[in-house]
């Protein structure tokens, strides 16, 4: 497997543009099942996970065509007619977003066989919600062997459904499924993250009649079909977060280019709080530090809350900050398994339930490390880029999940960090 290899201590300095965001683009990726005409994606992140659903949705019959355009790299996904309506455990296991092809599966076909997604390292995320929102609008299910085997013979009917705490997954899940379905339905306590209104306005341009996304109670006055369409995808959040909060601990200046400041605004008062000069422009967010880092306390939460996925960066920030910081996740049940890896740096982290109490330190070395999973690994580069001395991060794969070109980015601002070429690596559920 690859690994990565970081001297650290050289302050960044420089432009990093931001890319498509993986949380949207699987996302319509899977949209694109609802038509069986072309929907082209553009600002489309090159990824494992975008790579993963690409060889997912081809078993069903979509021609995918990539190549480069105004709006960066583009996506052609074409599905004239559902040629299979199973998605393979070896599949489904390897990204657990795939499970989401099962809605528009079902609303174009009126049948389907996913398997189930199984377990995961940061939690036990289980797909309960999924299945209790495609049963409300009219899908049969039943389970056996691992499958979920869903039927609507004569369609999905709207439906009231509200959730009993936020979703993300289901929320999206039931908004695709719905868009086809017969009468209205209306979603309560649904996410309001950007990545779902990306969705969403992406559903209302292929022909969808979607209103209130961005809100807790979507409607969704079902159509009779979907037509193609070009979609931009909207900026990766999570990515500009993680380059904002490696800027801050690295120090130095770094500019984001091709993002929208007010998708990643708690984080920015939080990075200005830790003692960070952050200027927003319209579509860059210059973040610049030369002073010390002030201890700041962070809860996650629903968006626009403190999103669970800056958490682990956010953690590294902290542990060479002048004082003690708290960090609560409330999202997942156990996504501080970073905590162990940047102990190994020399941060003095103690973890009580779902807090961690995080005790500044003047300095951290470098040192082996592994992540089991994407935005931890990321944590780990961010800590690298700061420690004295060479920080190797193993299993390299999970950053390639979400992160496009990581290493050209930051190398590109004056960081020292190169890939070592290992074997291709077998994915695993994250
Ligand atoms: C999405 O996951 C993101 N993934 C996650 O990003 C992100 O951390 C998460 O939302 C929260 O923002 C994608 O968009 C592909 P949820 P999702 O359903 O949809 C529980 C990354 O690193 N739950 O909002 O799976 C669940 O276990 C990833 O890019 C149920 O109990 O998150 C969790 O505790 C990691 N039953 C909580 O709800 C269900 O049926 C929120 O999960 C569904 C969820």
């Amino acid at each position: 497997m690859d690994r990565i290899a970081i001297e650290g201590g050289t302050p960044l300095f420089g432009d990093i543009p931001v890319s498509g965001a993986k949380n949207s683009a699987i996302k319509l990726m899977a949209a694109s099942l609802l038509t069986s005409e072309p929907v082209r994606l553009t600002n489309m992140p090159r990824l494992a996970d975008t790579r993963l659903l690409g060889r997912l949705l081809t078993r069903f019959g979509t021609q995918i065509t990539e190549s480069d355009g105004a709006d960066g790299q583009e996506t052609l996904l074409h599905t004239p007619e559902i040629t299979s309506a199973f998605a393979p455990y070896d599949l489904v296991r390897q990204m657990r977003a795939s499970f989401n092809v099962l809605g528009p599966l079902i609303a174009r076909t009126g049948h389907a066989k996913v398997s189930l997604p199984g377990g995961c390292t940061i939690g036990a995320r289980p797909v309960d919600l999924h299945l209790k929102a495609l049963e409300a609008l009219g899908a049969h299910i039943d389970m056996h062997e691992g499958y979920v085997f869903a039927q609507a013979p004569r369609g999905l009917k709207g439906a009231e459904i509200e959730f009993p705490f936020v979703s993300v997954g289901a929320t999206e899940h039931a908004l695709m499924a719905a868009v086809l379905a017969h009468g209205t339905t209306v979603l309560k306590n649904a996410a309001c993250e950007p990545e779902i209104s990306d969705l969403a306005e992406c559903l209302n341009a292929m022909g969808a009649k979607v209103s209130g996304h961005g809100t807790t109670t979507i409607v969704v006055e079902g159509v009779a079909s979907l037509h193609g369409t070009d979609w931009s995808v909207i900026c990766d959040r999570i990515e500009a977060g993680t380059y904002a909060v490696a800027g801050a601990m690295a120090g130095g200046e770094v500019r984001l280019t091709k993002v929208r400041p007010e998708l990643i605004s708690i984080l920015l008062d939080k990075l200005v709080e830790a003692g960070c000069e952050v200027h927003r422009g319209f579509d860059t967010v210059t973040i610049k530090r030369s002073g010390a880092i002030k201890p700041v306390d962070v809860t996650t939460d629903v968006y626009p809350g403190f999103a669970t996925d800056l958490q682990a960066q956010f953690m590294a920030l902290m542990t060479l900050a002048t004082g003690e910081s708290v960090i609560k996740e409330t999202i997942f049940e156990n996504r501080f398994m970073h905590v162990p890896e940047l102990g190994r740096l020399g941060a003095d982290i103690r973890v009580t339930g779902s807090e961690a109490r995080v005790h500044g330190v003047a300095e951290l070395r470098g040192a082996q490390v592994m992540a089991t999973d994407l935005r931890a690994s990321a944590c780990l580069v961010i800590a690298g880029l700061a420690a004295r001395g060479e920080t190797t991060v193993n299993r390299v794969y999970h950053l390639d999940r979400g992160f496009e070109n990581l290493e050209g980015k930051l190398s590109a601002c004056g960081a020292k960090i190169r890939r070592i070429k290992g074997d291709t690596p077998v994915m695993e559920d994250e």
